[in-house]
């Protein structure tokens, strides 16, 4: 297949670009910079040179006419920046693939990066992939996103997978990350939320292999929603227990968030997602976070050039 990864070098669109290289797709990465471009062709991953912002210089008709899948992995930072860019890129997605593909060509496959804040923050209802929070009950910055997956899903001219990603670890940490970084300072960690509280969590080469499935099987499961996380949740007094123990950091504390966004940092949901496996085939092999918290931790340090 052919396969552009919208955020290639990003801390999911890269391990997923390297996925579908290894299995022996052929894979374009878009990315904005030209020494991160030498990073992906040294992976045999094509490199596009653009903004995400600014979709039309880089989703163009050739390109787009000769692809089987999309996957945008933009990280969020991006999308946070200026919320109208995934709409943007959607569009001219659509207007591009309108006029490159012939009528009779299958629909191009689009898979689209969201999040587990769609499930809400209930610590005791256990919800899985297909469960619909009412919007009411969400936090008020993730309804337009919600919406935005919504119409992007329920679009008929792309065939469209959603993914919804949890706490994703490994390597170079994305949010607990955060969490790294005033371990090794040796203070005390500090944490939204209150004591008690679970999180969702995947290895970054879980998830990108759930990426290269949905993507392999696209033409068979369409249109449905898959959470991105491994089936048992992890608690966070173990992991900053662990952290403790194995930093030298002074101790932890909960703290009372100061915005939404670090509310939404200490929610807890309990999602027992079983799409993945039931149409997927897809099984999380890598150990839990807290189990093999010295390796990723090292990781971490490592790429941060801080070890
Ligand atoms: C998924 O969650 C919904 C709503 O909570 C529930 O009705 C449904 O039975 C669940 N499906 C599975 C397979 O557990
Ligand atoms: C995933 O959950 C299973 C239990 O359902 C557990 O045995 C396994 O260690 C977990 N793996 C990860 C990566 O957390």
């Amino acid at each position: 297949m052919r396969v552009l990864v919208i955020g290639a070098t990003g801390f999911i669109g890269l391990p997923v670009s390297q996925a579908l290289v290894r299995s022996g797709h052929v894979v374009y990465g878009l990315t904005r910079k030209a020494d991160k471009a030498r990073q992906l062709q040294a992976e045999e991953i094509t490199p596009i040179i653009g903004e995400y912002v600014e979709p039309a210089k880089w989703l163009t008709p050739s390109l787009v006419g000769t692809l089987d899948v999309v996957i945008n992995a933009v990280g969020a930072e991006v999308r946070l920046a200026d919320p109208e860019a995934d709409v943007r890129v959607f569009k001219t997605l659509l207007e591009v693939a309108q006029q490159s593909r012939p009528t009779h060509a299958p629909k191009l496959t689009h898979i689209f990066t969201t999040g587990t804040l769609a499930y809400g923050q209930d610590p005791r209802e256990v919800v899985n992939d297909t469960t619909a929070i009412p919007l009411e009950k969400l936090a008020d910055f993730v309804k337009p996103f919600l919406n935005l997956e919504q119409d992007i899903l329920h679009n008929p001219a792309l065939n469209t997978i959603i993914i919804r990603p949890g706490f994703v670890y490994g390597r170079s940490g994305s949010l607990l990350a955060s969490l790294f970084a005033q371990a090794k300072e040796g203070n005390t960690i500090k944490r939204y939320g209150a004591p008690g509280g679970r999180l969702n969590t995947v290895h970054t080469d879980d998830l990108a292999n759930l990426y290269l499935l949905a993507a392999e099987k696209a033409q068979l499961v369409g249109g449905n929603i898959f959470a991105g996380v491994n089936d048992s949740t992890e608690s966070v007094d173990d992991i900053l227990q662990s952290l403790v123990a194995i930093s030298g950091a002074k101790g932890y504390e909960y703290v009372e968030p100061t915005n939404p966004f670090e509310a939404a940092a200490g929610f807890t949901n309990i999602l027992r997602p079983y799409l993945g496996r039931t149409l997927l085939g897809w099984r999380p092999v890598k150990a839990s976070f807290v189990d093999h918290l010295q390796i990723y931790f090292d990781s971490w340090k490592a790429s941060s050039g801080t070890a």
